[in-house]
């Protein structure tokens, strides 16, 4: 087996992604190892999972402190494990210009949109809105811009009917879990 490319992930949340990141990376052939889970929140339940799983964690709250000082810990964790390349899998904080620039190229984020559409927060919302028959999701590089760098893949979801943001999440969402890894094992070969 050859020598796996370290990746860290990021998560403030379930890590419903993160956990189909680990799980692919189980795989000889997967050209990537999780080698940390880290989280803005220590109480985000993918920290437990992950931490059951046999993956390093980390945990630091940015609260009471400033943003670089916060910033410049989660990067020390990271170097500390190795890590070549950032995921971010649902990770609810904008990194700073200067984070993005000391890890340029080497983040990649998963988006619940087909970008360029809506960027940002309430994506499934505002594609039922708009009256939109497709919705999906995509990853794309991290940037300085909110959800702007490249897009390295997507995946289309057909909107029913009868469809509310939460079922319309709940499809999109098996969908991340597909794309995910593969666009990961793609970018990590690049
Ligand atoms: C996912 O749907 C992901 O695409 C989204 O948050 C959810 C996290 O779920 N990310 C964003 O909205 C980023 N702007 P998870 O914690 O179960 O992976």
């Amino acid at each position: 087996m050859q020598d796996k490319r370290r990746v860290g992930i990021l998560i403030s949340g379930r890590g419903s992604n993160m956990a189909a990141l680990v799980e692919a990376s189980r795989s000889d052939d997967c050209p990537y190892e999780v080698a940390l889970v880290a989280s803005d929140r220590p109480q985000a339940a993918g920290l437990t999972w992950a931490a059951d799983a046999g993956i390093a964690t980390f945990a630091q709250s940015p609260k009471g402190m400033a943003k670089a000082e916060y910033e410049a810990k989660i990067d020390a964790a990271l170097r500390d494990a190795g890590v070549e390349v950032i995921a971010l899998a649902g990770y609810m904080r904008l990194l700073s210009d200067d984070f993005v620039a000391r890890w340029r190229g080497r983040i990649i984020n998963i988006h619940p949109s087909l970008l360029p559409k809506y960027k940002g927060l309430d994506t499934h919302q505002r594609a039922l809105a708009a009256g939109d028959a497709v919705a999906g999701c995509s990853v794309h590089i991290v940037t300085e811009e909110l959800d702007g760098g490249d897009v390295l893949g997507q995946a289309k979801v057909a909107i029913l009917p009868d469809d509310t943001a939460e079922s319309l999440a709940g499809r999109v969402l098996i969908e991340e879990h597909r794309l995910y890894p593969k666009i990961l094992a793609e970018f990590v070969k690049r």
